[in-house]
């Protein structure tokens, strides 16, 4: 088949995060990434959970379904993700020695950017390498790689990721940066000292990714991001938006006031970014209400259902699909 071209949206091209798993069965779904996305992630897919059952088998049906989808329909796959604490299979805490670690985590990075070479153009190498503690600070978040390798697991990640494709913007992944607590402050700035820690040292990095899984509750801290944006800037570093959606827990029940919050809470983080500088990439974690990770964590007390995304359950266009479209 003939490729489409995607649609031209803002300026800065726009995705969402997919479920490979609903593409062959929910039409609408389908029709809506098709219509709006330019780029897609898969939520998951990519994570070791899925891909790595055991130890010597890597399961690749959901990233090559998704990849093909997203070429059929004129749009980029990226990467999510290569290497992060979580979702995680129970057979990696058997690796023990420094040496294992670093032998597993290349095996894995090289089979698995060397697989999608040239065709995937950007990849979350590390995901929330960040974690905040309320006393002291924010330092690396513990994990298997953390613990085995201390932080050099994230220099070893991305050095190999650049040695099997060289094209690939490699991106570092995280949360919770843009609110006015001293968590967020002290995270912005963890990520800071590691991001110019890594430039000093001429490891291969393109992107800081900036997730965007905004408190609907919470103002945006405007000028502590647009610092943290400025900042990453100077570095000679690009940023991207990864995984937006706001959170609506805490919001009011009357769905149009609700939507409302959402879309100005993204505007505002939108703006705080693009004021200083343009993001390569805007993806939501998600596009539609009907399947979000959100009520995982954040079910609503009210019993109504959580609205953090672009479209409606139906697939209809809210609020915030609009302020996205404005970028
Ligand atoms: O696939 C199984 C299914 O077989 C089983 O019946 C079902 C019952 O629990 O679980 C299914 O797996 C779930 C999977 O999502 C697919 O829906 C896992 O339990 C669940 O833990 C997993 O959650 C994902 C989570 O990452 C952990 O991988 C969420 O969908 C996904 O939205 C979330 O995404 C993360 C980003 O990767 C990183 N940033 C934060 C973001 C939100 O938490």
């Amino acid at each position: 088949p003939t490729a489409k071209a995607a649609p031209v949206r803002g300026v800065i091209p726009y995705g969402a995060a997919v479920r490979t798993d609903l593409l062959d069965t929910e039409f609408d779904y389908k029709a809506a990434i098709v219509d709006h996305c330019q780029l897609v992630v898969g939520e998951g897919g990519l994570k070791w959970f899925d891909l790595r059952p055991s130890e010597d088998q890597f399961v690749f049906d959901q990233p090559d379904r998704l990849i093909d989808f997203a070429h059929q329909n004129g749009m980029q796959m990226r990467g999510h993700t290569l290497a992060w604490y979580g979702a995680m299979p129970d057979w990696t805490q058997t690796i023990a020695s420094p040496a294992q670690a670093e032998r597993e985590l290349v095996h894995h990075i090289t089979t698995v950017v060397g697989r999608y070479q040239g065709r995937i153009p950007s990849w979350d190498v590390v995901n929330e390498a960040i974690a905040e503690h309320p006393e002291r600070g924010a330092t690396i978040r513990g994990s298997i790689w953390q613990e085995r390798l201390g932080k050099r697991y994230i220099e070893l990640a991305l050095r190999t990721a650049a040695d099997v494709d060289p094209s690939a913007q490699l991106v570092i992944n995280d949360y919770n940066i843009e609110n006015p607590t001293q968590q967020c402050r002290d995270r912005r700035q963890a990520l800071l000292d590691l991001l110019r820690d890594l430039k000093d040292r001429d490891v291969p990095l393109h992107a800081v990714g900036i997730q965007g899984h905004l408190p609907g509750d919470m103002e945006i801290e405007k000028e502590g991001l647009s610092k943290f944006v400025e900042a990453v800037k100077e570095m000679q570093l690009e940023v991207l938006v990864t995984e937006l959606d706001v959170i609506d827990n805490k919001l009011p029940a009357r769905e149009y006031d609700r939507d409302q919050i959402v879309a100005a809470r993204a505007g505002d983080f939108l703006k705080a970014i693009s004021d200083v500088a343009r993001p390569s990439a805007i993806l939501t974690w998600g596009i539609t209400d009907r399947y979000t990770w959100v009520p995982m964590w954040f079910k609503r007390d009210d019993g109504k259902p959580n609205r953090p995304l672009p479209l409606d359950a139906g697939c209809r266009p809210k609020a915030l699909m609009k302020v996205i479209d404005e970028f």
